[in-house]
């Protein structure tokens, strides 16, 4: 049968703004759209397919997709055709994608994480629809979807979906799910294909990279998994997040000690340094085992980097408790840490403990901590200064076109200027200025490989 020719060209637009997982299903998005012809565009007046992939871990992250769907409904008045998508994490809480729909009658597609297999059917569907369609049902496929990847030498691979472990304040395993584990047959297909295409850099991906394996019946852990990768073809660094504390094992450090690609970064929330605020938070480790831990590590690896997540005004936490993060911060010298202000998940147990911290003092904690880090940051990164450093170059830095960016095997942003373009390469470099979050180096002749 002859297929009619479309009469133009059909453009989509996906704004993600999640995690890397959630980056990764914004990639399977686009997949499916360009199977489906589509093609990506810059330009969000220009899209016919405007998605936006949402996020639900903290509040600001839905205040700002509410205050952007107001935006879009200019623009959807003004080209009626043009298909709206709220899709990802914050749709799946229960109650949320019936709001939505009520608030926002202009979406034409409601879809959460699950659904992401079942996406061709419903664009499908949608021009044929005179209300929005939602499909939140809480399983679905997610081996074998297309991926368009973005541009780069990294790539993103997931190697479990979901959680398990119902931290207090996290709605992450309500709206992902229980952790799902992918076989490694399938990853190691991916990861070996991805190595084939050019792809330089891989990074695992999981709520919990740590407890890879344990729902599989297969005889398989992390750190076996990281074994196998790291004899894989081509590559040349492979990265891992998020580590829970709770289930890293010497054993998982003893492989990336002696694993030639596997990098020397480790992301490894910490949350809070109190006992007390751990054990409310249910994260299953207390102060004293996440110090052992990391000693292990530093211990194994001298040359590593340590980052971290805290949360600042989980309900209960006194002065007392939050001065306890601030000293493990002091204590393990971080290299850097992501700081977040309790934000309270309706569903989840901490949103309904008592004690819950004023956003006044939520928000005093997070800049005193702030402050500390810094200094730490750029202390630990004044360190390098006259050092030599391998980076993957990444591409053009996007504020100045003469700077090219990538990264060391610690992950720490380096900035270098060079007349060629050596994306994609690993050149060394003799770090010349440091900041908290970035290092300047300078080009080492002879020093670029392939
Ligand atoms: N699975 C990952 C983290 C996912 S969410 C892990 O366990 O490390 C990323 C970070 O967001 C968490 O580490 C935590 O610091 C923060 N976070 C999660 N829920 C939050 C909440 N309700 N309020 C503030 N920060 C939160
Ligand atoms: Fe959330 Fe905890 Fe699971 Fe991370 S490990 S996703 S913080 S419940
Ligand atoms: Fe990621 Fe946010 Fe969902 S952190 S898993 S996109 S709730």
């Amino acid at each position: 049968m002859i297929q009619p020719t479309r009469k133009k060209e059909l453009n989509y637009y996906i704004l993600t703004m999640g995690c890397q997982m959630n980056v990764y299903d914004s990639e399977v998005l686009a997949g499916h759209l360009e199977n489906m012809e589509y093609s990506s565009t810059e330009e969000q007046e220009k899209a016919d397919v405007f998605v936006i992939n949402t996020c639900a871990v903290r509040k600001k992250a839905e205040e700002k997709v509410h205050s952007r769907l107001g935006k879009l409904k200019i623009l959807k008045k003004e080209k009626p055709e043009m298909l709206m998508v709220l899709w990802g994490c914050m749709v799946q809480q229960g109650g949320t994608a019936r709001k939505m729909a009520e608030r926002f009658p202009f979406l034409d597609i409601i879809g959460g994480p699950h659904s992401l297999g079942r996406f061709p059917e419903l664009l499908e569907k949608a021009p044929f629809s005179s209300r929005t369609i939602i499909d939140i049902e809480p399983e679905g496929e997610r081996e074998g979807l297309p991926v368009k990847r973005g541009e780069g030498v990294s790539a993103w691979v997931p190697i479990s979906h979901g959680c398990d472990n119902y931290c207090t304040y996290c709605i992450v395993p309500y709206v992902r799910g229980p952790e799902k584990s992918r076989l490694p047959g399938e990853i190691i297909k991916e990861i070996t294909e991805l190595a084939r295409e050019g792809y330089r850099e891989i990074t695992l991906l999981g709520q919990n990279v740590n407890s890879y394996g344990k729902d599989l019946e297969e005889d398989i852990g992390f750190a076996q998994l990281l074994e196998v990768l790291d004899e894989t073809g081509r590559l040349q660094r492979i990265r891992f997040m998020t580590s829970q504390p709770r289930d890293f094992s010497t054993n998982m450090v003893e492989v990336i000690a002696a694993g030639e690609k596997i990098c020397e970064h480790f992301h490894l929330p910490l949350q809070a340094g109190s006992n007390k605020i751990l054990q409310k938070m249910n994260r299953g480790y207390t102060k004293e085992k996440y110090l052992q831990l990391v000693h292990t590590i530093r211990k194994l690896i001298p040359e590593c980097s340590i980052t971290t997540d805290i949360i600042v005004g989980f309900p209960g936490e006194t002065e007392d408790d939050f001065q306890e993060s601030i000293e493990v911060l002091q204590q393990v010298r971080f290299d850097a840490a992501f700081t977040f202000v309790y934000s309270p998940r309706s569903g989840t147990k901490a949103a309904e403990m008592e004690d819950q911290v004023s956003l006044e003092e939520k928000k005093r904690r997070i800049v005193t901590i702030n402050k500390v880090q810094n200094n730490i940051s750029l202390e630990e990164n004044l360190k390098l200064l006259g050092y030599q450093q391998e980076i993957l170059v990444e591409g053009k830095s996007k504020t100045d076109q003469n700077i090219y960016t990538g990264r060391t095997r610690t992950n720490k942003i380096v900035h270098f200027s060079t007349e060629e373009d050596l994306t994609g390469r690993l050149v060394n470099l003799e770090i010349v200025e440091a900041k908290p979050w970035t290092l300047t180096g300078k080009l080492l002749d002879n020093n670029i490989s392939f």
